[in-house]
């Protein structure tokens, strides 16, 4: 019995730890100013994927919180890089994996389910 607990004790504090912090992703995404290239309701400045420039990011509110959290690493680990991404990158660059986790919460929140450029 008390391993059952000690299991389940884990599981929460594992589930606990990958759930972002919504509130706190509301402050990053200020603080980083996706809005600048996203607008502040997670939008898009660019009004379709043809409209893609540096300062121009698609819509993202509504994304899949995981699908969020792994593009912004892949900005920021070079691994998603296109002569539009420069700008982004230089934005989420010192961001940590939480701060990516809360930021990704918060823009999930945004809209209602949405597909990224590259989800099927
Ligand atoms: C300087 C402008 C800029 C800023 C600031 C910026 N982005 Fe972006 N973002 C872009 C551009 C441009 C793209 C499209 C990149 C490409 O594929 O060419 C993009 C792509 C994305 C994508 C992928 C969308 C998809 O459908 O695949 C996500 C998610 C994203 N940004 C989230 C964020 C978050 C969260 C922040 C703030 C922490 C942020 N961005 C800040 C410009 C920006």
């Amino acid at each position: 019995m008390k391993k059952f607990f000690t299991l389940m004790a884990l599981f929460a504090i594992t589930a606990s730890s990958q759930a972002g912090d919504i509130a706190n992703g509301k402050k990053i995404y200020k603080k980083i100013n996706c809005t600048m290239c996203h607008n502040a309701n997670g939008s898009g400045k660019a009004s379709d994927v043809s409209k893609i420039r540096m300062t121009k990011g698609p819509k993202i509110a509504g994304l899949d919180a995981a699908y969020v959290a792994e593009q912004v690493i892949a900005v920021q680990s070079k691994k998603r890089k296109t002569k539009n991404t420069a700008m982004m990158y230089a934005k989420v660059k010192k961001l940590s994996k939480k701060e990516i986790a809360d930021v990704a919460a918060y823009v999930a929140s945004l809209g209602p389910k949405y597909k990224g450029m590259f989800q099927k």
